[in-house]
């Protein structure tokens, strides 16, 4: 029972055969027992409305919306209130993903940080989880979440936890206790099953498995033994398979528990 809590549908790069093959095959996969949904996130404004209309078509498929550090210098105000109008829609559970993408830097650095900002008060407005892509921008990552509320008595009150998910978490264990001390919760993706990366599984073994998801990012970072070939939500079969021998448990019992926080996380009920 699987759940990829977050993918990419919605990926420019797929043709629309692909596409349906993609949600073929994860349908099986629902219908067979082997997994239970996946959350399509979005990155842009066209990519976020596709997302929605993905669940709007798959029982098993919910949305994120919201735009990506990389396409900031996309949004305006325009944008920011189609993006809360998608959000009012029943299966979208996010807004996401938001944050800080300093390695890449495809949009200028305080572009991404005002569309972080405004995305998080949009968030707050609305009483909704958000998912955080982070990459080496940590601090301030943290610092802005936390300035701007997102893990206030407020948000800890109305979900039971922060409403708050650091997406394909690479940073240290040290760091992932701080963000489960907030209330937050972590994602892991395929690159936790890379022989080098020795980081993601001290911080793995650091963190309660209450806190921990597993996803895709489907079609990119392509779990062992598959890495080089296209990712798809199937896969996020492998990196649950890795969490369970980091956590000393049964994949039966990682996938159970990494699909109960996925749905405890963006308040799906079962
Ligand atoms: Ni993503």
């Amino acid at each position: 029972m699987l759940f990829d809590s977050h993918t990419h549908f919605n990926n420019e790069d797929l043709t629309s055969l692909e596409r349906q093959a993609l949600f073929s095959a994860v349908d099986n996969a629902v219908r067979s027992g082997k997994m239970s949904g996946a959350v399509d996130i979005g990155f842009d404004l066209p990519s976020s409305q596709m997302a929605a209309e993905h669940a709007d078509k798959w029982a098993w498929c919910y949305a994120a919306v919201g735009c990506h550090p990389h396409d900031a210098k996309t949004m305006d105000d325009d944008k920011l209130l189609q993006i809360r109008e998608l959000a009012a829609k029943e299966k979208v559970v996010a807004i996401g993903e938001i944050g800080l993408d300093f390695y890449y830097d495809l949009s200028d650095r305080d572009v991404q940080r005002e569309w972080f900002r405004r995305q998080i008060r949009l968030a707050n407005e609305l009483m909704m989880p958000i998912t955080i892509h982070a990459r080496e921008a940590d601090q301030e990552v943290m610092d802005i979440l936390k300035e701007e509320g997102a893990f206030s008595k407020e948000r800890q009150e109305y979900f039971g936890h922060a409403g708050v998910l650091l997406h394909c978490f690479s940073g240290s264990a040290e760091l992932g206790k701080q963000y489960v001390k907030l209330g937050a919760y972590l994602s892991v993706a395929g690159p936790v099953t890379y022989k080098n990366n020795k980081k993601t599984v001290a911080m793995v073994a650091a963190v309660p498995i209450e806190r921990l998801l597993v996803e895709t990012d489907a079609p990119y970072l392509t779990p062992v033994p598959f890495r080089g070939k296209r990712n798809t939500p199937l896969f996020v079969e492998y990196t649950a398979r890795k969490v369970a021998e980091i956590k000393g448990l049964t994949f039966e019992e990682t996938a159970v528990i990494t699909r109960d926080n996925a749905m405890r996380f963006y308040g799906i009920k079962g």
